[in-house]
């Protein structure tokens, strides 16, 4: 793999690999967005706001974006960039030029550790929207009069307890993955978001036009903004607080990693702001891509795998040139599952390849492997393996939960503190430049950040 030299730069401890470098800042920013823009957005956003009183929901949201994500967003690409090394010697690093305590790295190692857990999983779901790919393609979902809501369930069931169709479509997808990251970091993945993301784009501005035109529009609109500040109870204010951290891909390592490969002149304050901007524009225009058509055909809006699997191919089944929309509807998906996924990936690969003698190629092969040992463990607890592993859960639903409810709240917590008390004034100004931002991204990490996420764990418990 050749990387031209001019686009390399030196890492900051001596001996060290260099590190390569995206073109610019715009490559960082579609990578960012497409590690953000996820299943998340598309099956658990439009849904979650609807339900939790529209417009009134939506205030809160951005209130925890502004006040926590987009701060913790700064300090992860900030950690990465400021080192050009991944997660975990990132931390070491940096604590070790303040002077402090070398068990931060673990904040780095955790992180890592949580993207491959997550990854895990991910598949699992990626290949559910691959197998849905292929059946809006061949048009099993397109002979009207056969499509019924018992026949969409009985399919999503089938799938579920058909252990060779989920290990085959996850295992295509977690290909695609590997043959990505494989190719590093310009020539894999900055050339295939290069195409991804502006493909997601269009295909979903696609979506929301047939979506406006051929469905209830007011009805979703009025399920998506109008604010009933009735609806807005406490479980509503922690939904908006996990959601808003689930998002942005914090706390996993995969911002820290893509930030080491962001060019040096790029504004972090500045990126940080378009990735959380797009991130959520893409949220709702997936509201507006789905709801006018779930409403139309008088079905009830839900979330998760519900709506995407069960309603959708429902109305694909039954409204003019559905086959074609529906195909290109889970083409998208598969695209921001595709996305996420490489910024899943790539943390393990970064770290096994530098801290190893294995070459790129070597570190992604070993990474996959092992990711296809647990993912395939986890589609299994759909049917043959379908046993609690841990606290009464099956082993998809414990990564699952240990992620988001354990890990990543953890690693926020610790990434806020670390910059909050740990890092130097001087260090901050080299990540954000002498920006006026420092003083309220210092208040978000030394008070709003712990508060929130402490409240989120305490809830959870
Ligand atoms: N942000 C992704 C989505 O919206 C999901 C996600 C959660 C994620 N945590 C992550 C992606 C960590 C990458 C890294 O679907």
């Amino acid at each position: 793999m050749s990387h031209d030299v001019s686009s390399r730069v030196m890492s900051g401890a001596e001996g060290s690999m260099a590190t390569p470098i995206w073109k610019g800042r715009l490559t960082f920013i579609m990578a960012a967005s497409g590690s953000a823009v996820g299943l998340g957005n598309i099956w658990k956003f439009p849904y979650v706001t609807g339900e939790n009183g529209g417009g009134a929901f939506f205030l809160v949201y951005l209130f925890c974006v502004v006040g926590f994500g987009i701060p913790l967003l700064m300090a992860e690409i900030g950690i990465g960039r400021a080192t050009r090394k991944n997660a975990l010697d990132a931390y070491g690093d940096l604590s070790q030029r303040a002077g402090r305590h070398s068990a931060w790295r673990w904040t780095g190692g955790v992180a890592i550790l949580t993207s491959f857990l997550v990854l895990s999983f991910y598949t699992v779901v990626a290949g559910w929207c691959l197998y849905y790919f292929w059946l809006t393609v061949t048009g099993e979902f397109s002979a009207a009069d056969r499509i019924t809501q018992s026949f969409t369930s009985q399919t999503f069931d089938h799938l579920l307890s058909a252990p060779t169709l989920l290990i085959i479509f996850g295992s295509l997808f977690l290909l695609a993955t590997y043959m990505i990251v494989r190719a590093g970091i310009q020539g894999g993945i900055e050339k295939a978001i290069n195409w991804l993301m502006p493909m997601l784009l269009v295909v979903l501005l696609i979506l929301v036009g047939y979506s406006i035109s051929h469905g209830s529009f007011s009805e979703a609109a009025k399920f998506l903004f109008f604010p009933d500040f009735s609806k807005l109870s406490l479980n509503a204010i922690l939904v908006a607080i996990g959601h808003a951290f689930f998002t942005l891909s914090l706390a996993s390592g995969s911002m820290v990693t893509y930030g080491a490969y962001m060019p040096s002149h790029a504004s972090i304050p500045k990126t940080a702001i378009m990735v959380a901007v797009i991130d959520t524009l893409v949220a709702l225009a997936a509201g507006l891509a789905i709801f006018p058509l779930v409403m139309e055909y008088g079905l009830a809006p839900n979330a998760g795998p519900g709506l995407i699997f069960m309603s959708l191919p429902l109305v694909f089944g039954h409204i003019p040139f559905g086959q074609i929309f529906g195909a290109a509807f889970f083409f998208m998906l598969f695209i921001a599952a595709l996305t996420t996924s490489i910024s899943l990936m790539e943390p393990s690969v970064a770290w096994l390849e530098q801290k190893s003698r294995l070459s790129r190629t070597q570190a992604a092969t070993v990474i996959v492997a092992l990711l296809w040992l647990l993912s395939t463990a986890a589609a299994l607890s759909f049917n043959l393996w379908n046993a609690p592993v841990f606290a009464d859960r099956t082993l998809f639903d414990a990564l699952d939960g240990l992620t988001a409810n354990i890990m990543m709240p953890l690693g926020g917590l610790a990434t806020a503190l670390f910059c909050g008390f740990c890092l130097k004034g001087t260090q901050l100004r080299d990540m954000f430049g002498d920006s006026p931002i420092i003083k309220p991204f210092r208040i978000s990490v030394r008070c709003i950040v712990p508060c929130f996420i402490v409240i989120m764990i305490i809830a959870s418990l």
